[in-house]
């Protein structure tokens, strides 16, 4: 590769999780402070970040097509090619195979040293191609620019990695340990969060509610912390273990108003032998027996979970159980998967792995029983009043986007603006989405 010239302008897409979004937007941040530009829209950029996901087989692929496609899709006007980097979870998992079978990536960045992006950025443009999936004990956090402006919802990372190990699951070998941030760097990042336009805070972690400071302090305490600043509305926080769900984060449901009553808290399956066999650490009673108690807490809790099918071994009569779960639930909402193999993860090489149709269907009929759920909990909503956060314009004129404090998308036309917390009476209910009537706008 020889030399080219420093790139004046950047384009970062972010696949996967909440996280990688997080970390796709510090990205763009450590680039802007090098003085190099957002590409515009639709036009060539001087360097590619693509801020991968390996969580299953399809994602992680994808980014092979994706490097061919974006070579000419994104390169210069000139016919050059972009410098490309690779960052997030395939980097951290593949770093050395994708630059044999990629030449035209020239870095390969994990997600815990993205902050020497410039470093390797300056060799790139020597020719010079590099690889840093080191997991150092210095934090990036400590390295990256402060946050500029953000949208009224933001993302604030607060845990990293994963102890688990589920045995379907990348996140232990790519994300690493879990390690929380201290309390103070991350209150103080809240307020340039709030400063910088957020009106909205979801604290994100791959077991966020693992979240311990030195002091031995839990989540909730964070969460009561941050809630006493005037000028912060609402407060989330994703994604949670049913283990690590502490008595004192259920009690800040009930306690804390700007804590927003929606909880996104994985299951994966509704049968304790399979359970057993991914090695979550809970079973179908107990977690329900955690839902009861947050419910206690705090009634109107909207629930959400993640599931997979097609687990090896998983029976029919075992995904049964998961269906008679979903029902017995009323999830507000959910993600579900067909199981996908893993490298290196010790179900990839169980006995019975499941055919691709009878994974396909049963896909299908979980799909069908959650999205009767969700079109269920969103016209039980019908009639309530409530706040919605609005977050972007909609696609008719006058129409407004955002969220309401069960985490549905709900539209609305009025005198409003983005940023603003106003209050609504909901109207309609589809299955993706609620239309709701201003009642009051409540301007920032
Ligand atoms: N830490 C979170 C989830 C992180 S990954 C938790 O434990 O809940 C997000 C979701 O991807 C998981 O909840 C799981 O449903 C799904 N997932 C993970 N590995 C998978 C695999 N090998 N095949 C299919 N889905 C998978
Ligand atoms: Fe993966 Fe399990 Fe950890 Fe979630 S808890 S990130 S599913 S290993
Ligand atoms: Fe994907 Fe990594 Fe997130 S594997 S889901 S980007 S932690």
């Amino acid at each position: 590769m020889s030399s080219t010239p420093p790139p004046r302008t950047y384009r970062v897409k972010s696949f996967g999780c909440q996280m990688n979004v997080y970390d796709g937007e510090r990205m763009a941040e450590l680039l802007g402070a090098q003085g190099i530009t957002p590409a515009p829209d639709g036009e060539a950029a001087d360097l590619v970040v693509l801020n991968t996901c390996h969580i299953r087989e399809k994602a992680a692929e994808k980014v092979y097509s994706d490097i061919g496609r974006i070579t000419k899709e994104w390169g210069r006007k000139d016919g050059t090619a972009p410098l490309i980097a690779v960052a997030g979870c395939v980097a951290q998992a593949e770093g050395e195979e994708i630059m044999a079978r990629a030449p035209a990536v020239s870095m390969v960045v994990g997600p815990q040293a993205y902050h020497r992006l410039p470093a390797m950025i300056a060799e790139a443009v020597q020719g010079r191609r590099s690889v840093d999936t080191d997991m150092p004990a210095e934090t990036k956090f400590d390295a990256l620019p402060a946050r500029r402006k953000v949208g009224p919802s933001a993302f604030l990372t607060v845990q990293e990695g994963c102890d688990k190990f589920c045995t379907y699951c990348v996140v232990p070998y790519t994300r690493g340990a879990e390690v929380s941030r201290s309390f103070n760097d991350l209150v103080a990042e809240a307020n340039t969060l709030i400063e910088a336009g957020a009106r909205e805070i979801t604290l994100l972690g791959q077991n966020v509610n693992a979240w311990r400071d030195d002091r031995g302090r839990g989540l909730e305490k964070l969460v009561e912390e941050l809630a006493a600043i005037p000028e912060l509305a609402r407060i989330r926080y994703t994604t949670s273990h049913p283990n690590d769900m502490t008595e004192g984060l259920i009690e800040a449901h009930r306690d804390i108003a700007k804590l927003m009553p929606f909880l996104h808290l994985p299951v994966q399956a509704g049968n304790d032998r399979v359970l057993k066999a991914m090695n979550r650490s809970h079973n179908v009673a107990s977690y329900l027996a955690v839902l009861d108690k947050v419910r206690a807490a705090r009634a109107d809790i909207a629930l959400s979970g993640d599931f997979i099918v097609g687990f090896p071994g998983e029976s029919d009569a075992e995904f049964e159980d998961t269906l008679r779960l979903v029902e017995q639930v009323g999830y507000a909402q959910c993600f579900s998967f067909k199981y996908s193999p893993r490298p290196g993860t010790p179900a990839a090489t169980m006995d019975d792995q499941i055919a691709p149709e009878v994974m396909d269907e049963r896909l299908q009929r979980l799909q069908g029983a959650l999205n009767t759920s969700q079109l269920a909990f969103n016209q039980a909503s019908v009639g309530q009043r409530c706040t919605v956060l609005v977050e972007r314009r909609g696609k008719l004129a006058g129409q407004w986007l955002g969220k309401s404090p069960w985490l549905q998308s709900v539209h609305f036309s009025g005198d409003a603006a983005i940023g603003d917390l106003v209050e609504v009476e909901l109207v309609e209910a589809g299955p993706n989405s609620l239309s709701a009537k201003l009642s009051q706008p409540v301007h920032a």
